[in-house]
């Protein structure tokens, strides 16, 4: 971890991100208008190289509105056959950066009837439905306790910020608890059913895993999940990953609009 954090801080001088941001799927080029220091996370030791649809692969570092931010356009996905470790990796080293911050993005199925897709949903909270940790192994006693408390995951303030942001721009949310799946299937209708019984308004396969860390390393979480698509049974649709990316990528320009004065609020 030190070798990662040495190699970054070299590269970036003396630039301290104070937040940093994860973008998801058809999200990723929030961070192209903005002057940077950009990192391949396949140059940076520690990090293994990335590779899915729809995102790239870098460390972004910048000033967003007057803010040090650092940004990942693209991220670990557990489907791909990384470990929870590599998959939470990043997050870590963030807050070795000194970020006090996280925003997490994804893109997500609407399992809530009443949602649609290209709605934003601010996470109020999670189900781990995964079926592993990745807290799982010896615990780094530099980062966090063994235990970690899980009682508000996404900061209330942050929530609170956020919907004051989004009204001001008029741009329309929801609010909602995300289930997270380990994918790559899509979900059956059976189980969407079940995750709508279970309280779960927003399904993906990501963002659980990168905030149990960063809420037990002790930053300031804010989820906001773009509704792609109606999760499985909701329409009589299939599913498709053109489909969630094309539903972001209209998304995009508001969604962008709402971090970047998310962001000048924090
Ligand atoms: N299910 C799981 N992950 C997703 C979905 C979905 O419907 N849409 C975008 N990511």
């Amino acid at each position: 971890m030190n070798l990662t954090v040495s190699y970054i801080q070299e590269r970036i001088k003396n630039f301290k991100p104070e937040i940093g941001i994860i973008l998801g799927s058809g999200l990723g080029d929030f961070a192209d208008n903005f002057e940077s220091v950009k990192i391949p996370y396949k140059d940076i030791p520690g990090f293994e190289n990335s590779e899915v649809q729809g995102h790239k692969g870098q460390l972004i570092f910048a000033k967003v509105n007057g803010k040090n931010t650092v940004i990942m356009q693209g991220r670990y996905h557990f489907y791909e056959g990384y470990s929870m470790q590599t998959v939470t990796y990043p997050v870590k080293i963030l807050k070795k950066l000194g970020i006090k911050t996280l925003i997490i993005t994804n893109a997500a199925g609407a399992v809530n009837e009443n949602f649609n897709p290209g709605d934003l949903m601010f996470i109020t909270d999670h189900i781990n439905f995964m079926g592993t940790n990745p807290l799982i192994g010896k615990n780094d006693d530099t980062l966090g306790v063994r235990f970690p408390d899980m009682s508000e995951v996404y900061s209330k303030k942050l929530i609170n910020l956020a919907q004051e942001t989004a009204e001001k721009l008029k741009i329309k949310y929801q609010k909602g608890v995300y289930i997270a799946t380990t994918g790559p299937s899509y979900e059956t209708p059976a189980e969407i059913k079940m995750f709508r019984l279970l309280g779960a308004s927003a399904v993906g396969m990501s963002t659980v895993p990168e905030a149990i860390i960063a809420n037990y390393c002790g930053l300031d979480v804010l989820g906001i999940s773009c509704l792609t698509n109606y999760a499985a049974g909701v329409s009589n649709n299939p599913l498709n990953h053109e489909e969630v990316i094309e539903t972001a990528n209209k998304v995009k320009e508001s969604f962008k609009l709402l971090l970047s004065e998310f962001i000048k609020r924090l």
